[in-house]
């Protein structure tokens, strides 16, 4: 086993996460300023040993296959990993690392701050005061929901999730969640579980969506979801885009069967549904869910601690294949 193994950092990163990288490994990087397609990410990582890549950089069935036979690890900066073939990695005896676990609490922050500015009409809002429109208060102006006292609803109760629920506390909100498998009473913490989402759907004033993307969560949030949510509903996506159907709930938005959407991920980022770009009930940010300096950080230590280990014959709690 290489004890010192060399690195390929695909990923444009900021600097201070950058320098990290640099001060532990012997490590080549994209310094490009911008994503690389996979030919140059192959092309680039020719005798590294380990690649750092993240969710813009797709790593399918042919992709993998083309990978240089010197890489023996793959390490992904997100929580997420459905941009990465696994079976096709596993296969080829590449160990693969992600970073869950150090991203959940900034993750959270984002999911709050979706809920509620979608909720309280933040994008109106700021279009008064930045067009100079606004003409002063008025009690008609704006009427929101009201987050406090709210059911929330959460599809995915893993660790984000949970950090969401343990914020709805504050809010004085009773929270309810859909998962494959019911959590013990102490992960649990007082949600009220449901076996169905449809169940989850029926009491979700609020719906956030903090669940992995899989081959069996895509569409999930579909029409026939969206029309069981109460009058008024809000729907969040803290996760990925393709876990909701854009088409359904781009028609729940404009007919009131939703009220507001708060989403920080699309369906094919950056090319999103041209209406969530137009509505001014979509309270949209550009898939920042984890983009603090702390969190960016520590991703970056999570997975240069996880190399050190794999190298020195551990089995880091992050390694996924
Ligand atoms: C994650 O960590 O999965 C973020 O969404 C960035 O890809």
């Amino acid at each position: 086993m290489t004890t010192q193994p060399k690195l390929y950092v695909a990923c444009n990163f900021p600097p201070e996460v950058l320098d990290f990288f640099t001060s532990q490994f012997d490590a080549a990087y994209n310094d490009m300023g911008r994503v690389l397609s996979t030919d140059e990410l192959i092309e680039h990582a020719q005798g590294a040993d380990v690649v750092v890549l993240t969710a813009t950089d797709p790593l399918d069935q042919a992709a993998v296959a083309r990978l240089p036979a010197s890489v023996k690890v793959v390490c992904t900066y997100s929580v997420g990993n459905n941009h990465l073939d696994l079976d096709a990695l596993e296969a080829r005896g590449i160990a693969v690392f992600s970073t869950p676990g150090v991203l959940d609490e900034a993750c959270a922050d984002a999911a709050w701050l979706l809920m509620l500015g979608a909720a309280r009409r933040v994008i109106e809002g700021i279009e008064l005061i930045r067009e100079g429109t606004w003409q002063g208060w008025s009690p008609r102006q704006l009427i929101g929901r009201e987050v406090w006292g709210s059911r929330l609803g959460i599809l995915g109760m893993g660790r984000i999730g949970r950090a969401i629920a343990r914020r709805a506390r504050g809010f004085d909100m009773t929270v309810h969640y859909h998962n494959r498998n019911r959590l013990g009473p102490e992960l649990e913490s007082g949600a009220q579980y449901h076996s169905t989402l449809e169940s989850l759907a029926r009491e979700s004033d609020f719906l956030c969506i903090a669940c992995p993307a899989s081959p069996s969560t895509q569409g999930l949030v579909n029409r026939e979801i969206l029309q069981l949510l109460p009058p008024n509903a809000v729907v969040c996506n803290i996760s990925r885009g393709d876990i909701v159907c854009d088409e359904d709930l781009v028609h729940a938005l404009e007919t009131g069967v939703v009220a507001a959407a708060g989403l920080d991920v699309f369906a094919g980022e950056p090319d999103i549904h041209p209406a969530y770009r137009q509505l001014p009930n979509v309270f949209g940010l550009p898939h920042i869910g984890s983009s603090t300096l702390r969190t960016r950080l520590a991703m970056a230590e999570l997975l240069c601690s996880s190399i050190k280990a794999h190298y020195s014959g551990e089995t880091p709690e992050n390694r996924i294949r």
